[in-house]
């Protein structure tokens, strides 16, 4: 760096410092973000074009890859432009040490030295693992899941990340995409609050502590909606579906301060979504006036010349900035294409200083400027990553994701002595299934299996039979069809162990690497020979208790009529084994609801709660010509929103303030739920509206409030709701919201097929 250059650096860093200290109020807040803005805007003013288009650049680390890795990836050139100043950040680079290594770099010995900002894909945390966060969604409960980002943000940080690629508010109506475990399911009501609550966590109140990341809501947009759930495949949605279901989360993690957005891989109507100047400018930059960074996917600016968008990698350059999509992810084009691009006047350069004033301005928020190395603290990694602070906090919320899906008779809670207990299925000995497919960062086989929970038991004679495993081999980056397992020799043991067993568990489902991305299943029932496992097992003992590990709503038609008991576990992170345990024995009584519809068959997807009415919903003339299969039922296997407790809960009186209501009053609604069971537990209260008539058709059920509570036996609690406007509008077909006047219905209960019903109409 040359003196001068380096000295105002230098002076621009102390101004920042000393900006810092000066934070108690919100005015000098706004005042510290005018600061950022004048430090951004006088070092862009001493930048070349070069070294603005490098801080567009995202290079990946030089190991774990998501995408492929073409030539200009290699080590010695990423190394060449890391030194050049032309990588503005770099993703999946891990631990002080590696960080700090390519940070001095960065800030050293480039003429500016500015710091990197380090991403990482801290999907469900980083070494200690939550569970995936589509059973986190299941949870319903915003403070955990905000606790679960915490956690995830103080070990990221720690280890020397500032940024994390998460949260996923994807919504998805199909569970054949593998991507679902990423999620919060189905509902923009629920995916909402969910995507607040995890950028809130990641956040925290103050993006320069040392503890916190910059969050980053993903994918942009309707990646969910991939046709037919083939990953990476094209989406085809109207401006309804768009506005009202896929949005909003969006929008809310927008509203959440979240600071950078992700593009999507999938195309949106005929436009890759990476180059949709609808989504990036004219929804988020413009109308949701969102003032952080978009990053674009893996390689996604590239990728628009194969998708037949762009002509080659310079026209895609230039659709891809002239989008708004900041920085680029792994497509090494940006700095290859851009210079080009505005020395030809194709691209302004204002368009470049507008993304690297975003990047910039979040390095600062970040307190990079300050210290570029405050993340790379030695002492703290070993301090906070895997704490045992962090083990309680995931084993916590691991038992608050589990869902009953079935208890006939009360075969659970499990008896805790005097039992011959047999624990049969691959995955129930399973230490790295647990950790499901997004755990980078934490080492393999260091989940807590289902077996070791169960031997911490020692009341009752456990005797583990595997049967079957799920898959064979290694289930790393290998697609299912090479390794789902046709081994049927361990189902002879499996079926004497269950014969000579009063109770059979049995845990099955897909390995961890059977969802996430570029997972993808047409078939979603029980993988490989697990089926015919439980069929068999039956027939000798047909007292099971059936635990499912797994990332996506299964088809188990077969085990839901002839199997008593069905438990959800999910793929629950490092806790899982002993999260179930409590829970099957009854130390946690489970309290988690579906955030996805279950479907009877694979046929019946898309299948979600809040569909349309259609014409001929219901069989009037007694014939065929009516909304449905003919081979079928219509209704799912389990609804959204369902899930048991070891008690029961009673829901009655509800009331309406009045009966009519303007549209700027507020309509208060209130509930009396009572435990009518024998035990204490908690209970998802869910509000619906149905908007009986609309310009555009409404869905015949929306999720719009719910409440987590807790009973004691014999307790009655009145819940409260309030709807507005806010809740009662919805987008038209030009993406505008409205409301319109007219009858609505109140359905409250304890999921999406709520019985309780009341009235009223907005004049
Ligand atoms: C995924 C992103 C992820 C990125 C970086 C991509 O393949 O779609 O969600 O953040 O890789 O690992």
């Amino acid at each position: 760096m040359n003196s001068n250059l380096k000295r105002f650096f230098y002076t621009l860093v102390i101004i920042t410092c000393m900006s810092c200290n000066n934070k108690s109020n919100t005015t000098i807040i706004s005042s510290e973000e005018l600061e950022i803005r004048e430090k951004v805007d006088s070092l862009i003013q001493i930048m070349t074009l070069k070294e603005k288009i490098g801080q567009m650049n995202q290079y990946n680390g030089f190991w774990d890859v998501t995408g492929p890795v073409p030539e200009e990836g290699s080590a010695e050139k990423k190394y060449e432009h890391l030194k050049s100043g032309m990588v503005g950040s770099m993703l999946s680079v891990r631990g002080t040490k590696a960080v700090r290594a390519v940070q001095e770099i960065a800030v050293e010995e480039t003429r500016l030295g500015i710091p990197l900002i380090i991403g990482f894909d801290v999907i469900h945390g980083y070494k200690t693992l939550s569970p995936i966060p589509l059973a986190e969604a299941a949870s319903w409960d915003l403070e955990a899941i905000e606790k679960s980002a915490q956690v995830a943000a103080a070990e990221a940080s720690a280890a020397g990340i500032n940024w994390t690629f998460a949260p996923m508010v994807d919504i998805s109506r199909d569970p054949r995409w593998g991507r679902v475990m990423e999620g919060a399911g189905e509902d923009p009501f629920l995916g909402s609050k969910i995507a607040a609550a995890r950028v809130k966590g990641f956040q925290g109140e103050d993006l320069s502590a040392v503890n916190t990341i910059a969050a980053c809501a993903k994918h942009f947009a309707a990646y969910g909606f991939s046709e037919a759930g083939k990953e990476y495949n094209t989406v085809d949605i109207g401006s309804s579906t768009l506005h009202n279901v896929v949005l909003p989360p969006f929008k809310a993690a927008a509203d959440a301060n979240v600071k950078t957005f992700m593009n999507a891989f999938n195309d949106l109507n005929g436009v890759p979504a990476t180059g949709s100047t609808y989504l990036l400018r004219d929804i988020l930059k413009d109308k949701w006036d969102f003032k952080g960074f978009v990053v674009s996917d893996w390689a996604s600016i590239k990728e628009m010349v194969v998708w037949g968008h762009a002509k080659n990698n310079k026209d895609a350059a230039k659709i891809a900035a002239l989008a708004g999509s900041d920085l680029d992810m792994e497509s090494y084009i940006y700095v290859s294409e851009l210079e080009a691009l505005v020395e030809e006047g194709i691209v302004e350069e204002a368009v470049i200083d507008d993304a690297v004033r975003r990047i910039l301005t979040v390095k600062h928020e970040l307190g990079l400027f300050e210290d570029p190395y405050r993340y790379c603290n030695e002492a703290r990694e070993k301090e906070v990553v895997n704490s045992k602070a962090h083990q309680e906090a995931v084993l916590d919320v691991a038992k608050k994701s589990i869902v009953l899906l079935k208890n006939e008779n009360q075969l659970l809670p499990l008896k805790k002595e005097g039992q011959k207990i047999a624990l049969i299925g691959g995955l129930a000995s399973e230490k790295n299934s647990p950790l499901g497919s997004w755990r980078i960062a934490s080492k393999d086989n260091t989940g807590v299996s289902v077996l070791e929970g169960m031997q911490q038991y020692k009341g009752n004679e456990l005797i583990y039979s595997k049967g079957a495993d799920v898959t064979t081999g290694d289930t790393h980056f290998v697609n299912e069809l090479k390794i789902n397992t046709t081994d049927k020799s361990g189902f002879k043991a499996a079926i004497k162990a269950a014969k000579n067993a009063d109770v059979v568990v049995m845990v099955l489902g897909e390995h961890g690497f059977q969802s996430g991305e570029a997972r993808s299943r047409v078939d979603i029932n029980l993988p490989g020979v697990q089926q015919e496992l439980l069929e068999e097992v039956y027939k000798a003992n047909p007292n099971i208790v059936l635990v499912l590990n797994n990332g996506r709503p299964l088809a188990i038609t077969w085990a839901d009529k002839h199997i008593p008991a069905i438990v959800e576990g999910w793929q629950l992170g490092t806790q899982t084994g002993n999260a179930i345990t409590q829970v099957l024995y009854g130390d946690y009584n489970p309290s988690g609801k579906l955030p996805m519809t279950f479907p009877r068959h694979v046929g019946q997807i898309p299948i979600y709660y809040n569909y349309k009415n259609t014409g001929r919903p219901v069989n009037e003339a007694n014939n065929v010509f009516w909304s449905h299969y003919s081979d079928i039922e219509n209704t799912p296997l389990y609804p959204f929103g369902y899930g048991l407790s070891y008690t029961t809960f009673n829901y009655a009186n509800i009331k309406i303030e009045k009966s009519s209501f303007t549209i700027d009053e507020p309509i208060n609604i209130s509930v009396e739920v009572a435990n009518t069971g024998g035990l204490k537990g908690k209970e998802v209260v869910q509000l619906y509206v149905r908007d009986l008539v609309g310009s555009v058709t409404r869905p015949v059920r929306e999720l719009k409030g719910f409440e987590l509570i807790e009973l004691d036996k014999g307790e009655t609690k009145t819940v409260k709701f309030t709807l507005n406007k806010d809740t009662l509008g919805f987008f038209d077909n030009n993406g505008n919201f409205i409301i319109e006047p007219g009858d609505f219905e109140v359905y409250v209960g304890g999921s999406s097929q709520a019985e309780l019903m009341a009235k009223f109409e907005l004049k």
